[in-house]
């Protein structure tokens, strides 16, 4: 497996384009099963997650056709002829399971293997399979799979989430479209991935109140059509080089980012000492760099910090000047990078869903590896600002959510590469 290796120190100054956003784009990719029309789409990041899901719904039947831009492709699943998703696709990426609500409502019928075990908690697909249930599709689990069927086409119904979801709110927000009447969906996610999933189902004829509140009303309706939609730019990457930025020192600008998507953020690092400024889809990121203040904060769904970010903040807690406390409440087992920065000097203990951090001086390079995506690219942070090399290891996980990272931190000043795997 691929490995990257840094040396840190250097000032992290340039412009870098923002990608479309990985977790908006596959639930789009999804809604194409929505109809026997085709759905374009435009803004896909070229990460492996992407292809991950292309090949998923190629399995199933759908044409997919790239466009002539980068980031164009088009999916036209008029003729899906196998509505399984097989174990091995569906264990590499847990998203995969947000074909079911677009399957079981246009088919009657779905049968998707369940995600298995996953390297940050347990992450039960429960929540999903009860909105189902509740739109009226019988599901049984049968051999490690979900068998879901509504013969007689998916009825609306009011259901309240009984905890806030992301992927089952998209699940049954795409099943509510094409169920018989309205549906009601309370403590619905506020995301605005799902926001965009929503604004790209109205353009394929569904109708959809509350979008970015915790209520969602849907309308079902028999037929959905084609459409265009562009994907909306990835706030966790730009978050991420937000956060590099503060860390290394130096004077950044993300383009194409959606400055409003990362409030939580943005106002964190102000509080620290960094100067942010908003100009539409451009932000400006201006550090000192090192010793940015302390803080104090807990992981929440939208709009509070977002749990996909607390990694890498906790990177630059590391070198802050002063304590830090960082509370996560999304996931448990998500501190699995701490391992990796106590390694490479962090002061870092652990009291169950939080963690304490006391800024040092200087972190110091090292080998180290991580399990799961943004675990690995606060490891790739901590190695921009270390004493000396690091090598991270196992970097299959960044690929699968960020686009030519290497490429755009060595674009900013950084002294990166990536090491191919021996073959
Ligand atoms: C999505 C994001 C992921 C992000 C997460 C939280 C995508 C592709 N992924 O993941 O990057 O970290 O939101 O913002 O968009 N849960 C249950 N039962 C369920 C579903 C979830 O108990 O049926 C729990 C999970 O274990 C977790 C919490 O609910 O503790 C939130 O998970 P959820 O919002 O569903 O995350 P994902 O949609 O998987």
């Amino acid at each position: 497996m691929d490995a990257i290796r840094l040396r840190g120190g250097n000032r992290f100054s340039g412009v870098i384009p923002i990608a479309g956003a990985k977790n908006a784009a596959l639930p789009l990719m999804a809604a194409s099963l929505l109809t026997d029309e085709p759905l374009r789409l435009a803004n896909l990041p070229g990460v492996a997650d992407i292809a991950s899901m292309k090949n998923l719904l190629v399995t199933h039947g759908v044409a997919v056709a790239n466009g002539e831009a980068a980031g164009e492709a088009s999916f036209d699943a008029s003729g899906v002829r196998d509505t399984t998703a097989p174990y091995d696709l569906v264990r590499r990426m847990r998203a995969s399971v947000l074909v079911l609500g677009p399957l079981v409502a246009r088919f009657g019928r779905a049968r998707v293997s369940l995600p298995g075990g996953c390297a940050i908690g347990t992450r039960p697909i429960d929540l999903h399979l009860e909105a189902l249930r509740r739109l009226g599709a019988e599901i049984d689990l049968v051999d490690g799979y979900v068998e879901a069927r509504a013969p007689r086409r998916l009825a609306g119904a009011d259901f309240t989430f009984p905890s806030v979801s992301v992927g089952a709110t998209e699940n049954a927000l795409m099943a509510a479209c094409l169920a018989r009447g309205e549906s009601v969906l309370r403590n619905a996610a506020r995301e605005p991935e799902i926001v965009d999933l929503g604004r790209c189902l109205i353009a394929m004829g569904a109708t959809i109140e509350g979008l970015g509140t915790d209520v969602l009303s849907i309308q079902g309706t028999d037929r959905l059509r084609g459409a265009r939609h562009r994907v909306i730019a990835d706030r966790i990457e730009a978050g991420t080089y937000a956060i590099a930025a503060s860390m290394a020192g130096g004077d950044v600008t993300l383009e194409g980012a959606n400055p409003e998507t990362l409030r939580a953020l943005l106002d964190t690092l102000a509080g620290s000492g960094v100067e942010i400024a908003e100009n539409g889809d451009r932000l400006r990121v201006v550090s000192p760099g090192g010793n940015t203040a302390g803080m104090d904060l807990v992981t929440q769904p939208y709009p509070g910090f977002p749990t996909d970010l607390q990694a890498q903040i906790m990177s630059l807690t590391t070198v802050a000047s002063g304590a830090s406390r960082i509370t996560e409440t999304i996931f448990e087992n998500r501190f699995m990078h701490v391992p990796e920065l106590l390694r490479m000097g962090a002061d870092i203990r652990v009291r169950g869903a939080t963690a304490l951090i006391r800024g040092v001086s200087r972190l110091k390079g090292a080998e180290v590896m991580a399990t799961d995506l943004r675990a690995s690219v606060s490891l790739i942070l901590a190695g921009l600002v270390a004493e000396g090399e690091t090598v991270v290891n196992r970097i299959y996980h960044l690929d699968r959510g960020y686009e030519s990272i290497e490429a755009k931190l060595a674009a900013c000043g950084a002294d990166i590469e990536r090491i191919a795997a021996p073959a």
